[in-house]
């Protein structure tokens, strides 16, 4: 299992990095906000300094497009690439527009472009599954957001990596919306190549009271 880190967050992006054991980083538009970027072009230069200066290999760092329109997303989407020049710039571009259209063609473009994509907000294996086909990089489940819908998000994950296995498929299901530290071990167990894991379930994962005991 790989292990995404989501969040904007420098100083947490920092200690994380420190100590080797994340292969990824994501952020998007609400997670920039909540760690006050005001202008992220500039806070993702922070980012890739960062992995630069612990990480010896460009780690996936995903940046989502602000756009909504087909024709914005792809322009925001070559000026990231051409300004950030990081190997491991990743861009999310949604399942669906504001308006339910799907944005596939999109990512295909993308795709050919060889620009890696993060195809974001997949609450279903067929979004999933077809965001893969059109040549997504990487393809977000939502775990939690799934369970709001009342669908099961283990379900969900499980028929996708099944089709990405079958159909020898080139893409990467990341898991995100993880709101409880158990959620990583259930997005894991049903197929998640990535879990994408905001920073303050790190420590609780890593808790155990008798290694603590057996320290003492
Ligand atoms: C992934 O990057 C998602 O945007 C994020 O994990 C959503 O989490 P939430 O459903 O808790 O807002």
């Amino acid at each position: 299992m790989k292990i995404f880190l989501d969040t904007a967050d420098l100083k947490e992006i920092e200690r994380w990095l420190k100590t080797g054991i994340l292969d990824g980083i994501t952020t998007n538009p609400t997670i920039l906000k909540s760690a006050g970027v005001t202008e992220p072009i500039l806070a993702w230069k922070q980012i890739i300094g960062l992995i630069r200066k612990y990480i010896s290999v460009p780690i996936s760092l995903s940046m989502e497009v602000f756009s909504d329109s087909p024709e914005e997303m792809l322009k925001q989407a070559r000026s990231f690439v051409n300004e950030l020049k990081y190997e491991g710039t990743t861009i999310k571009i949604p399942i669906l527009g504001i308006d339910g259209t799907d944005r596939l063609a999109v990512i295909r473009e993308l795709a050919q472009q060889r620009i890696a994509v993060n195809c974001t907000a997949c609450i279903t294996w067929f979004q999933a599954f077809a965001a893969a086909k059109a040549g997504a990089r990487y393809v977000s489940l939502l775990y939690r957001r799934i369970m709001d819908t009342g669908l099961d998000g283990g379900a969900e994950i499980r028929r996708t990596r099944r089709l990405i296995n079958r159909h020898r498929l080139p893409s990467e299901i990341i898991v995100g919306s993880i709101r409880q530290k158990n959620d990583v071990l259930k997005a894991y167990g049903a197929g998640a190549h990535i879990v994408t894991i905001p920073p303050r379930f790190l420590p609780e994962l890593l808790m155990n009271e008798k290694s603590v005991e057996t320290q003492k």
